[in-house]
């Protein structure tokens, strides 16, 4: 296991933390596709890899369209600044697997999934994820906050 739900930061919207619990269940899944591949790198484990990856792109497609939608429904002033981090995150994930389908290069995807990507989700989730979920409760835009 790569990621502990026990570590995950709770925000005040339920669906968010919904998605974030998924979220580690997939990442830790794809954490044991690397360690399988690792071990043994032949087309069959680096086609599973793939798959889970892509899955795990999928749903963070779905997870972060998810929290935009809200945020231009509830015209949520800092948008740009929370859908900039999203779509940065989008293009490195999908730079690290474009890599590793050409080179089969364990050794970057293992560490940018060992240690970027929990870095990163828990970071967001602190900072972004926690200000709109609190905007989402409450409707106070952090922008007013004294
Ligand atoms: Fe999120
Ligand atoms: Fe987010």
């Amino acid at each position: 296991m790569l990621l502990d739900k026990k570590d995950m930061p709770i925000v005040a919207m339920e669906f968010m933390n919904d998605v974030h619990a998924q979220d580690i269940e997939i990442i830790n899944a794809l954490y044991e596709t690397i360690l399988q591949y690792e071990a043994t790198p032949n087309e069959e484990n680096k086609k599973a890899l793939i798959e889970q990856y892509s899955a795990w792109f999928e749903h963070t497609l779905e997870h972060f369209h998810g929290e935009e939608v809200l945020m231009v429904e509830k015209k949520f002033p800092p948008y740009p600044m929370h859908k900039g981090e999203h779509d940065k995150a989008l293009a490195l994930m999908d730079d690290v697997l474009r890599n590793f389908n050409q080179t089969g290069d364990i050794v970057a995807l293992k560490y940018y999934i060992t240690q970027s990507v929990p870095q990163w989700f828990v970071q967001h989730i602190q900072s972004m994820d926690t200000v709109t979920a609190m905007f989402f409760k409450s409707g106070m835009s952090p922008c007013s906050m004294r």
